[in-house]
């Protein structure tokens, strides 16, 4: 067995796992697993995880485990800027973006900050003449933070609202994107932010070159002077034809998929104003102290990845499903999905060796009540055991009659209690097993501070899971094999399996 925490697993194995019901009638659920989480001046955060089968026995039995896994030797390196990604040789330092981390990379995250606060403000000002769009290309990291923060704290409501600017994040080299984006915007008013980490994603170096072309066809005679860069690869950007005013670099060492405090956030402070975006990043920082500073069971994200851990590792679970009730985080999964599936689904340890259980469940979601209506069937009485986080927000972000929120709560609450209880009945058609887990993340509000917490837990907690589990949540190999054939492809010369070749033949790509 390749673990150092062997020991830890087998004597969780061996741990009795008693029901829901049997645990609610036992003890004080919520003085255990419900918390509020403050973040200034009476703004908050329920995390409530009473409804997950976590018991005393478990709880002490994790705790040991992370203890055995160097919980908090990892977590301080993390916050030290060590390297953590060890198959990169890299540090991790998303967290520095926040101000929480070494004191060095801090400094030089501010300094970055800075100058993307005046060139905001300079755009606000009229400085690229007048801008009512902005054009996002970047993909994976680079999109979907961008994407779910504008979707989430920048919507027009009632009252009118919403962005400063107007952002379209394009993502996929399927040209449809970019027409849907174009199809938005005035050329004479809009201008190009090309997100890439590495200045060579094909996709985002696709569209990018495809919407110069689109200016300059529409009258912008400077195209290249409506670019803003937001990159770790700054002079590739330079070489690629953006002025270097105009080049908003990061650092190396912040990783994709962990990226949105850094300059790869540009669209959400373009569209927020900055005192919002700094907000953002302040709720975050609250999150991170938390995690750096508290131990065992109190620590939010960890007692998260406890659960998960239960779920994944005891219950056998293949999936975990995120439901928001809340239109504005609709985006909320697509979004998790890279952070915890790239992350963490992994099959060989930090050492490289095989790891000795499962790793990240397939992570799947929607939104609330939408969801209700589609897949919550197979929730309540499928065979897979799901557990399901729900989040949901008191204060509504309509202004519509009161009761289209208080039906949005009451459904929210009602659907984890049920699946909870379940329902006896002679036919077994009807019957509700229940003794089904969820989780309820219950903010006060969405704000861009509450935001910001709520999406540095999930990276915490993601960080916790690898942990557990012995791996590194930080490398991304997986993605490259399926890139460099297409490439292959592209080049052409190369020949493939018989059902590829004529795949390519019937398409007429090569
Ligand atoms: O292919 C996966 C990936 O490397 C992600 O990890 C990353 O967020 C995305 O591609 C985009 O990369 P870049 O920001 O370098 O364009």
């Amino acid at each position: 067995m390749a673990n150092s925490t062997s020991a830890q697993w087998e004597r969780l194995k061996a741990l009795a796992k008693p029901t829901l019901g049997e645990l609610f009638a036992e003890g004080d659920r919520l003085a255990m697993l419900s918390d509020r989480f403050e973040l200034e001046e009476g703004e908050g955060i329920r995390f409530d995880w009473s409804k997950t089968h976590l018991d005393a026995a478990h709880v002490e039995a994790f705790e040991a485990l992370a203890d055995a896994a160097g919980f908090a030797e990892r977590r301080a390196a993390l916050f030290a800027g060590d390297v953590v990604n060890p198959t990169e040789g890299r540090a991790a330092e998303h967290t520095a973006q926040r101000g929480v981390g070494r004191d060095e990379s801090v400094a030089q995250a501010h300094q970055n900050h800075a100058r993307m606060a005046a060139m905001v403000e300079a755009i606000h000002g009229g400085a690229m003449g007048e801008i009512a769009h902005l054009i996002h290309v970047g993909i994976g990291g680079s999109a979907l933070g961008p994407a779910l923060s504008v979707d989430a704290l920048a919507r027009a409501d009632g009252d009118g609202g919403g962005a400063l600017v107007d952002v379209h994040v394009v993502s996929n080299i399927d040209g449809c994107a970019l027409e849907e984006a174009f199809a938005a915007c005035d050329p004479a008013k809009t201008m190009l932010a090309v997100a890439s980490k590495t200045f060579t994603t094909i996709e985002t170096m696709t569209n990018a070159e495809s919407v110069i072309v689109w200016l300059r066809e529409n009258g912008v005679a400077d195209a290249y002077g409506r670019v803003v860069a937001l990159t770790a690869s700054p002079e590739k950007a330079i070489e690629w034809g953006v002025d270097e005013t105009r080049v908003l670099p990061f650092s190396e060492s912040v990783g994709g998929r962990y990226s949105l405090w850094s300059s790869i956030g540009f669209p959400v402070a373009i569209a927020l104003g900055w005192p919002d975006f700094a907000e953002l990043l302040e709720g975050a920082a609250v999150m991170d102290r938390h995690f750096r500073d508290t131990d065992g069971l109190a620590n939010l994200p960890l007692r998260a990845a406890f659960a998960d851990q239960y779920y994944t590792r005891l219950r056998g679970c293949q999936t975990r499903a995120v439901f928001a009730y809340d239109e504005r985080l609709a985006l909320l999964p697509d979004y998790l999905q890279q952070l915890e599936m790239e992350s963490n689904g992994k099959a060989v340890t930090f050492d490289g060796d095989p790891v000795d259980g499962p790793t990240a469940p397939i992570t799947w979601g929607g939104v609330g009540t939408d969801a209700q209506h589609a897949v919550f069937q197979l929730l309540h009485q499928g065979t897979n055991l799901v557990p399901v986080d729900f989040i949901a927000s008191i204060l509504p972000g309509d202004d519509l009659a009161p009761e289209h929120h208080r039906i949005l709560l009451s459904n929210c609450f009602a659907q984890g209690a049920a699946l909870m209880a379940g329902q006896a009945s002679d036919d077994p058609a009807r019957a509700y097993p229940g003794d089904r887990p969820s989780a309820t993340i219950l903010l006060d509000a969405l704000t861009p501070m509450s935001f910001g917490a709520l999406i540095a837990f999930h990276e915490h907690r993601t960080f916790a899971n690898a942990v557990l589990m012995e791996i590194n949540p930080f490398d991304q190999f997986g993605v490259e094999l399926g890139k460099s054939i297409a490439k292959q492809i592209e080049a052409g010369g190369t020949s493939f399996d018989a059902s590829t070749e004529a795949l390519l033949a019937e398409a007429g790509v090569v």
